[in-house]
């Protein structure tokens, strides 16, 4: 019998989607592994033992000053992966939403001295300080919602020496808050002001500078592309990813957004990790994902912002055979940091069942960030879980906005309030 320091006991159900491929695809993405009645012990920071509570005491001993963690009937569930956030950056774009509710495009507020380029004036001005100060508080409020892992993108400088400041302070951001950060280089969100009308000569200075810089200091896993038509075309997206995977990055794309763009065919074709956003996605660019195994990351809250419909194309994309993973998108264009209300809209306007969304905002979420480690609760997996106080992991997805009582990463508390069972 193992010895454990941390035993989470009295659990009205655990989902661990322990078992089964990753990431999940089709029916797959509705199993979740419910035990009823369980208990989670942990040693070393990682899981030790996950199962119907009555066997808890066979199977682990408590160490000598190690810790119970009363469930009083709640659900755990792994933490979860944002697999897709804009969340270093400085200002707010609150100015926006009286043009957004007079109905003007996205592209139409960028012209009127809104979009991406406001919030690169605002990033560029900030100091190191304020700007580890702002998202340290954002992903402290991410892990209090139940996150234990989350992607952050740059994107917010747009050049060299801004670029590799933002990628640089994240591990800082991550150790003040305890949440894991998989970097992602977007140094094409934008074409800078200073390359206005020359976005060749931009992505030349990305490929040439920027891309070598972020390889060589490892400061990204992944990098990005924002491919809509005024920002980054499908030849430049493609020559950028190219450089990136030569690199040894993996590629992502923010593909059809707004408008169909050929990003999502391009990320089947250069084989990369996940194609994003995909508002715009049809059923060919379905079945190109499906094919080449590019995982689809849905961002459910922007959809209901950005677009006449309000949903994202979730349902779609599972019945085509593409894994599906969530994101927030947090962004000063959609600030949302919570998962659980990503997990609402992917039900209500997206259509997963309750159980497709925890598999897409864990394992597949997990997978698509490249953290085949993280989204599991299975034991040797780290042990990043979240205590929730409701009754059934059927109430993920139904609750908008539930509140988490404890949240673990590794085996230590990132985030624990006092609440009574939701009723
Ligand atoms: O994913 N599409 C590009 N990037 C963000 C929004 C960025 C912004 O408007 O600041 C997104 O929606
Ligand atoms: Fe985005």
């Amino acid at each position: 019998m193992s010895g454990v320091d941390l035993v989470v006991t009295d659990l009205a159900e655990a989902a661990t989607l322990a078992r089964g491929p990753v990431p999940r695809t089709g029916p797959a993405m509705a199993e979740v592994d419910r035990i009823p009645r369980a208990a989670l012990a942990v040693a070393d920071g990682r899981v030790a033992w996950v199962g119907p509570e009555r066997r808890l005491r066979r199977a682990v001993r408590l160490r000598t000053g190690g810790t119970t963690v009363p469930g009083r009937g709640g659900i755990v569930v792994p933490g979860f992966v944002d697999a897709h956030t804009h969340a270093i950056f400085a200002g707010d774009r609150a100015f926006e939403l009286p043009l957004k509710a007079a109905g003007r495009s996205y592209a139409e507020i960028a012209r009127r001295g809104g979009g991406i380029l406001a919030t690169v004036r605002a990033t560029r001005a900030a100091s190191d300080d304020a700007l580890v100060r702002a998202t340290a508080e954002r992903l402290t409020r991410m892990a209090a919602a139940g996150t234990t892992s989350v992607e952050v993108k740059s994107g917010y400088a747009l050049d060299p020496t801004g670029e590799l400041r933002l990628l640089r302070l994240l591990p800082r951001i991550a150790r003040r808050t305890g949440v894991r950060v998989v970097p992602t280089f977007l140094g094409a969100h934008a074409v800078p002001p200073e390359f206005a009308g020359r976005a060749d000569a931009y992505v030349e200075q990305i490929v040439r500078r920027m891309l070598p810089e972020v390889a060589r200091r490892r400061l990204a896993r992944f990098c990005d592309v924002f491919c809509e038509p005024g920002y980054f075309t499908v030849p430049q997206a493609e020559r950028i990813l190219r450089a990136a995977l030569s690199l040894g990055l993996e590629a992502k794309v923010h593909a059809e957004e707004f408008v169909v763009s050929g990003g999502a065919r391009l990320a089947a074709r250069l084989g990369a990790r996940s194609a994003d956003h995909l508002l715009r996605a049809s059923a060919g660019d379905r079945r190109q994902l499906a094919a080449a195994g590019v995982s689809a990351v849905l961002l459910p809250v922007t959809a209901f912002a950005v677009t006449r419909e309000r949903r994202s194309p979730a349902r779609e994309m599972v019945d085509a055979g593409v894994p599906v993973a969530l994101g927030t998108d947090c962004s000063p264009n959609t600030w949302v940091e919570s998962m659980p209300i990503v997990l609402a809209h992917a039900v209500h306007g997206g259509r997963l069942s309750p159980a497709e969304a925890l598999t897409a905002a864990t394992v597949n979420a997990a997978h698509a960030s490249g953290l085949e480690e993280a989204g599991t609760l299975a034991p040797g997996r780290p042990a990043d879980f979240t205590l929730f106080p409701l009754g059934s992991v059927d109430q993920l997805g139904y609750r908008f906005d539930a509140i988490p009582t404890v949240v673990y990463r590794q085996g230590n508390a990132i985030s624990s309030r006092r609440l009574r069972q939701y009723v």
